[in-house]
């Protein structure tokens, strides 16, 4: 068939029927987008001449997608997590917000009710044989003053890549925690230095990377929830120097200001000040937050997630 076959009145007149423009009842939200969407769906059909096999294979794999709840991770792959990041920091600059620590995504794999502790907290449970990780910072204002009380949510992979809850092999909350801030605004966690890791091999999502010719692969990397009363919520993680996949993240979650070089500590008197006994890595991540405005969307983001707490 050749393409551009349908002229964009018909499209367009279809595409509101179809979202019930034609009506004053229903969501008025919801028949605004779908309208924008349909239109614009019927003409990359029509453009790209899109058969009707293609557009029923692209249904499959969204149906596998939703049978195996990989959404979460189907939407960085394909950067739309990353570039709703993009426009909350544009909304952000309009409503004056300049400062603060970089954002980056969520990802899918946030479990709520992580272990709550006070200054410091072991997230390991001493049955991973990785690298000792110990990350330590301080959460202030843009105003330079600490923040004591701020809650500073971590989660991460194992040294083998996997996460608690979704790889089975992992006590519950594993390498998961919650730790509010002391009396300087600082918190320090014991950990175990996490793994990159790629999309399940039988997943949509690798199937969808492989007829992009892309890899599914994320680099190592840490992830945060930081929040304080009167301060933004910040949604962000950290990735380390030298990692084989750190600037082609299949996630977009990469940025610049959120590169932290681990530093290998050797000396005895520093593992032993540490109670360890043996070398160890050292990070340090520091976080600045915002103060709350109501000029700026919420960065408090209701969303479903693979394991409900
Ligand atoms: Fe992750």
């Amino acid at each position: 068939m050749p393409a551009d076959l349908i002229s964009k009145t018909v499209m367009k007149e279809l595409a509101a029927r179809a979202a019930g423009a034609d009506n004053a009842k229903g969501n008025k939200r919801v028949k605004e987008v779908t309208e924008r969407l349909l239109y614009r769906l019927m003409q990359v059909i029509d453009e790209c001449d899109v058969s009707m096999d293609e557009f029923w294979a692209a249904v499959g794999l969204l149906t596998k997608t939703a049978k195996n709840n990989e959404f979460g991770l189907m939407i960085p792959g394909v950067a739309l997590e990353h570039f709703l990041d993009l426009r909350l920091d544009e909304a952000e600059r309009l409503a004056g917000i300049n400062g603060g620590t970089t954002r980056t995504i969520e990802g899918p794999l946030y479990v709520a009710g992580a272990p709550l502790t006070t200054g410091e907290a072991r997230m390991d449970d001493g049955t991973d044989p990785g690298e000792v990780l110990i990350i330590s910072g301080t959460v202030r204002g843009e105003d330079g003053n600490a923040i004591p009380g701020a809650i500073v949510d971590v989660w991460h992979a194992n040294s083998k890549g996997g996460y608690s809850f979704i790889d089975g092999e992992q006590a519950p909350y594993n390498l998961r925690r919650r730790i509010a801030t002391d009396s300087k605004g600082r918190y320090l966690a014991r950990s175990i230095v996490p793994n990159g890791y790629g999309c399940p091999p039988e997943s949509a999502t690798r199937e969808l990377m492989n007829l992009l010719g892309r890899h599914a692969e994320r680099p190592a990397h840490v992830h945060y929830f930081i929040s304080a009363p009167g301060y933004r919520q910040l949604t962000t993680q950290f990735n380390f120097t030298g990692d084989k996949y750190l600037y082609t993240d299949f996630a977009f979650g990469t940025r610049e200001e959120l590169i932290v070089t681990l530093e290998r500590i050797k000396s005895p008197d520093e593992i032993r000040k540490a109670g360890l006994n043996k070398p160890f890595a050292r990070a340090t991540f520091d976080i600045v937050l915002t103060k709350e405005t109501a000029q700026a969307p919420s960065t408090i983001v209701n969303r479903e997630h693979v394991i409900a707490a």
